[in-house]
This record gives structure tokens, C-alpha cells and sequence, in this order.
């Protein structure tokens, strides 16, 4: 049984799209908003979204697969504080400070599998639980408690095919309800990246999350395969869900209800607050982290995954020819949202205004402002 906050099924969305080709619609909010600029611009608004928002949630750290063993590792800055993640003995992944308790070294760098981490300064060496191990010449310390002195922890929950950490003091919510299980056992991670994006995290955001500008922006990427200003916009908790069709969905019509699968003829957008996306192409899904560095830029850290199992000989190769045609699509956005960055210190708007198709964009800066007000 489906509860109200379930999505739409395949049949569903496929109905939605086809009637809005047919009456030239698209799924439109209630209301416009308008955003002040200065949210883009204020270095006081921008720690406040860090420390009140995204440091007390659990933030998308990385996919479980690039964890796949006893002693993987990924580090890299999360929130601007640098974070290890590994996978133990046990099998449970913990998240740690990826600083040495001695006088503050990473005590890990990037990825890789280790049985032990040893900081590169002094030789301490923590254990994958993060206690300390060993002191090195240990006599020149005297009395000083090891059981006190292992890694700085962080709270991890790992869902989804995610791994998500929170740097709050205590455990907060993390509420994916509604949200289904996207990254299947069989799919493959294929590719990593980071690229660092010159503007604020809400506008890199704000790019994915409508198709009102599909036209004028990707006129010869992705317009001739899909459509200007048609989605399908639902919200899932503070999270939502995005759907872009191909021009190809209009072969479903001819498909009975109960068989219509719209894999391969839309890509899905799947907002998870505050600051991860998730995108479901036809033959790959990739993650992409949003990391804020300061109130005009932003790192987006990327994983790509096949959708088809990896023993289908084909699924690497049309996820990789996918992939290069997305990034053309990619370039184009990463050239609008810097360029709106140059501008927000002008003049000319105080207030940005969202349209009723740029609904989900509208979920966003609501829920981030009722957060940022619960915090008080
Ligand atoms: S800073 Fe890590 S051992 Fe000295
Ligand atoms: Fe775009």
C-alpha cells in the first residue's frame, strides 16, 4: 500500500507527461518566491546555513560501494572540516576528524585500503575504530592516556546505498522517507571526480532543479532530446524529485499501463536536503555532493555509477558514452551559475524571482529558511 508521500509510479509520471505534451503544460507551484540576493552574497548567511543547517544534518558523504572493504578509506573536507570515512573490521563505517590528536596533521589523504592510519607528522597510529594504537618513543609523554586521545568522531548512518555524516553534537534526524533504494547491488561505480565551481551552493543547486531553461541553455545538448519547460516536480519531505523526459516517452503511449517502465526515457532528479543530488540517467546515475567553500564557491564532488549490472558486457560502455554527453550539458550550467555568482554584487536585483515552474527551487529556499529559523 502506497502512503501519501509515496512517488508517482511509472505509469504515473509517464500519463503526467504525456497529457502535458498533449496541452503544451508543465507541472506548475502555487506561489512565485522571491529570494533576497543578499542570501548569496552575505558571509553572515552563508554561516549560518553551515552551522545552524548543513552541519547539524546528515550531509551525503559518499556512496557505500567506494567503501567496499575492511580498511577503505575516503577523505576529503566536508563543511569545511576534514573528514575521513572508513570501513571496519566489523564491517559498520565510522567517520572520523581526519586530524592527528598529536598537533592536528591529516592523518589520511584522499582514498585508498589501509589496516591501520599513520599520520605522516609523528608516526601516531590509530586504529580503524579510530583509538589510538601506538605512540612512537612513547617514554617522551609521560602520563598521557591513550584511551583519550583516539580520533574525533562523527555520526554516520549509512542508507540508500549512502554513507551520510553529521558533524552535529548529537545524532539528528535523518528522515529519507519516501525515497527509494537507488543504487542497486549490481551496478557498477565506475568514476570519481571533484571540481570546484565558482559560485554560491544554492545557485549550483538551483540549476538542476528546473526545466525552464532546457532551451535557451542546452539548445543543442540536451533541447533536441528533450523538452523546454516539461517536469514532473514532487516533494518528498524536504527532499523532492524532479523528472525530465525524452522526446522518446511519447512511444509509451502505445504501451499497456501495467508494462510502461520510464528507465531510459526520463532522467530523474532527486533532491535530498540540504545539499546532495541525485540523477538517474538511461544508462548511468551519479551523485553529486555539493560542498560549500565559501559564500561563492562550491565543490562538487561527483560519483558515477552503470544501471545496468556489471556483468551486462554493454552497461560500461553506454554509461561512459552517456556520461560524455551529459557533460557537455554539465559545461554549459557550470558557465551559467559562475556567471550569475559575477553578478550578485551588482545593483540590479534585491530579489531573485522564482517562477511557477521553478516549484522545487521554491521547496528548497522554504526549507531551508523554516530550518534556519528552528535552529533560531
Ligand atoms: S601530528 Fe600526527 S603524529 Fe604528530
Ligand atoms: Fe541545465
Amino acid at each position: 500500500m502506497r502512503g501519501m508521500a509515496a512517488l508517482l509510479t511509472d505509469h504515473e509520471i509517464t500519463e503526467r507527461v504525456l497529457s502535458h505534451i498533449a496541452n503544451r503544460s508543465t507541472d506548475t507551484g502555487a506561489a512565485l518566491w522571491r529570494e533576497p540576493v543578499e542570501n548569496y552574497r552575505s558571509k553572515q548567511r552563508f554561516d549560518a546555513e553551515m552551522q545552524r543547517v548543513l552541519r547539524r544534518s546528515y550531509t551525503a558523504f559518499c556512496p557505500s560501494a567506494a567503501l567496499p572493504e575492511a580498511g577503505s578509506f575516503i577523505a576529503r573536507d566536508a563543511l569545511g572540516t576534514p573528514v575521513v570515512a572508513v570501513r571496519g573490521r566489523d564491517g559498520v563505517v565510522r567517520a572520523f576528524q581526519n586530524v592527528c590528536r598529536h598537533r592536528g596533521m591529516r592523518i589520511a589523504a584522499d582514498s585508498g585500503c589501509v589496516n591501520a592510519f599513520v599520520c605522516p607528522y609523528h608516526g601516531w597510529t590509530y586504529e580503524l575504530d579510530g583509538k589510538l594504537r601506538h605512540i612512537p618513543h612513547a617514554e617522551g609523554f609521560p602520563g598521557l592516556d591513550k584511551s583519550h586521545h583516539g580520533l574525533a568522531p562523527l555520526h554516520v548512518a549509512e542508507r540508500l546505498g549512502l554513507v551520510f555524516i553529521s558533524q552535529a553534537p548529537s545524532a539528528p534526524q535523518l528522515d529519507l522517507a519516501g525515497i527509494p533504494e537507488l543504487f542497486g547491488g549490481d551496478q557498477k561505480l565506475y568514476a570519481t571526480s571533484s571540481r570546484v565551481t565558482e559560485a554560491n551552493w544554492k545557485i549550483v543547486l538551483e540549476g538542476f532543479l528546473e526545466g525552464y531553461h532546457i532551451r535557451a541553455t542546452h539548445p543543442e545538448s540536451f533541447f533536441p532530446y528533450g523538452f523546454d519547460n516539461l517536469n514532473v516536480v514532487e516533494q518528498i519531505g524536504p527532499h523532492s524529485r524532479v523528472t525530465f523526459p525524452f522526446r522518446r516517452i511519447e512511444k509509451l503511449a502505445a504501451v499497456p499501463p501495467h508494462e510502461r517502465r520510464v528507465m531510459g526515457f526520463v532522467t530523474f532528479v532527486y533532491h535530498i536536503f540540504p545539499n546532495a543530488l541525485v540523477t538517474v540517467l538511461s544508462n548511468h546515475t551519479n551523485l553529486l555532493v555539493l560542498e560549500p567553500l565559501s559564500v561563492d564557491r562550491t565543490n562538487v564532488v561527483a560519483y558515477s555509477w552503470t544501471n545496468r549490472s556489471v556483468d551486462d558486457p554493454e552497461a560500461m560502455e553506454a554509461a561512459t558514452r552517456d556520461s560524455t554527453f551529459t557533460e557537455t550539458g554539465a559545461s554549459e550550467d557550470r558557465a551559467i551559475v559562475s556567471a550569475i555568482q559575477r553578478g550578485v554584487g551588482s545593483t540590479a536585483n534585491e530579489r531573485f524571482i522564482f517562477g511557477r515552474y521553478e516549484s522545487a527551487i521554491v521547496h528548497v529556499h522554504r526549507t531551508l529558511d523554516a530550518a534556519l529559523t528552528a535552529a533560531g
